[in-house]
């Protein structure tokens, strides 16, 4: 059974651009392999400096992925800084990583270009070497991923292969599994839904804090009477994820017919939307109503991820000679 490792930042809690792109997608994993997946705090450090965000984010994302079905039997969920010996690889590897591969890096030379100025720290630098060894540590053999976090994970296997052969055989190689399709999923804005953006429509947001975002959508001037584009409209694209196949054919038509106004079309696809989390959204109130819960959950998960990353510093600390 191959190993599979994903990995999500707590910057926030997630959104439907997280759960089509990324959320959805590693719960599909936890039936063809064995799942792990952590909430990559670690990295969220290198952006997020507020304590109380920090523990409620964590907390949040561990819960929302429990509610949308990923099931702590058959995959393993924990939190990256739970885990014993990150740190340390990741100071071993740092010592095998050339500054350009780093300078190199997408999310590095977006913070340089946007005048990042003392916001571009070290950990945002090392970002892609303490990610490399999230995968390594447990010998992963498959990381999904969206197109975004590609580059990373072919630094990591470039890393991996660089060590093997200064070192001997230590790491498993990992693919990247490229998520496909969907990842893309349509923001407020009629861009791509992404928080630094601030276009984002969160998952388990409150029926009227949903609502005023979903009619906040931003449509053009078109009137009532007119007939309106459905293939360049963010309430179309979005109400595609939600609805069926008829449904959308229907909105789509009414669009182009003209009589109905985007206030009416935003008032459907709150509706869908809200129906469709529905299940996940009573789900997410059993385990919230719970307190341990979230917690018990994550200790198992540290347990057996623990194990399997101890095994991999004794292997690497013999590798290089320490100790
Ligand atoms: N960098 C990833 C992101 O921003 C999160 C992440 C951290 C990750 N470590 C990982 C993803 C390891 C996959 C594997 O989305």
């Amino acid at each position: 059974m191959p190993r599979i490792l994903s990995g999500i930042k707590p910057t926030g809690l997630p959104h439907i651009g997280n759960y089509f792109g990324m959320m959805r997608p590693a719960i599909e994993w936890q039936e063809r392999g064995e799942a792990f997946f952590f909430i990559a705090d670690y990295h969220a450090l290198t952006t997020l400096q507020d304590a109380a965000l920090m523990r409620k984010y964590s907390r949040g994302v561990a819960l929302d992925f429990l509610a949308c079905g990923l099931d702590p039997q058959k995959a393993t969920l924990f939190r990256q800084s739970d885990i014993r010996g990150i740190g340390q690889l990741t100071w071993i590897l740092g010592t095998l990583t050339p500054m350009p591969m780093l300078e190199n890096a997408h999310a590095y030379k977006a913070a340089v270009e946007s005048g990042g100025g003392a916001a571009v720290n070290l950990g945002l630098f090392a970002y892609p070497v303490l990610m490399a060894i999230d995968i390594l540590i447990y010998q992963s053999n498959i990381v999904p991923v969206g197109r975004d976090q590609k580059q990373h994970v072919e630094m990591t296997r470039d890393l991996a292969i660089k060590f093997n052969r200064t070192y001997g055989e230590t790491f498993t190689i990992p693919e990247p599994s490229i998520l496909p399709g969907v990842e893309t999923v349509i923001g407020l804005d009629g861009r791509k839904m992404s928080k630094s953006y601030d276009n984002t429509i969160e998952l388990f947001a409150d029926e009227k804090a949903l609502r005023k975002k979903v009619m906040g959508i931003v449509t053009d001037s078109t009137p009532v009477e007119a007939t309106k584009d459905p293939d360049n409209s963010a309430i179309v694209a979005l109400y595609r994820l939600f609805a069926s196949k008829e449904a959308v054919e229907d909105m789509e038509r009414r669009f182009r017919a003209g009589g109905t106004g985007y206030g009416d079309f935003k008032k459907e696809l709150f509706g869908a939307m809200w129906t469709y989390f529905e299940p996940m959204r009573r789900r997410r109130a059993e385990l919230d109503a719970d307190p341990g819960y979230v917690e018990r959950v994550l200790a198992t998960g540290a347990e057996k991820a623990n194990a399997l990353a101890e095994k991999t510093v004794r292997e690497v600390r013999q590798a290089v000679g320490l100790g």
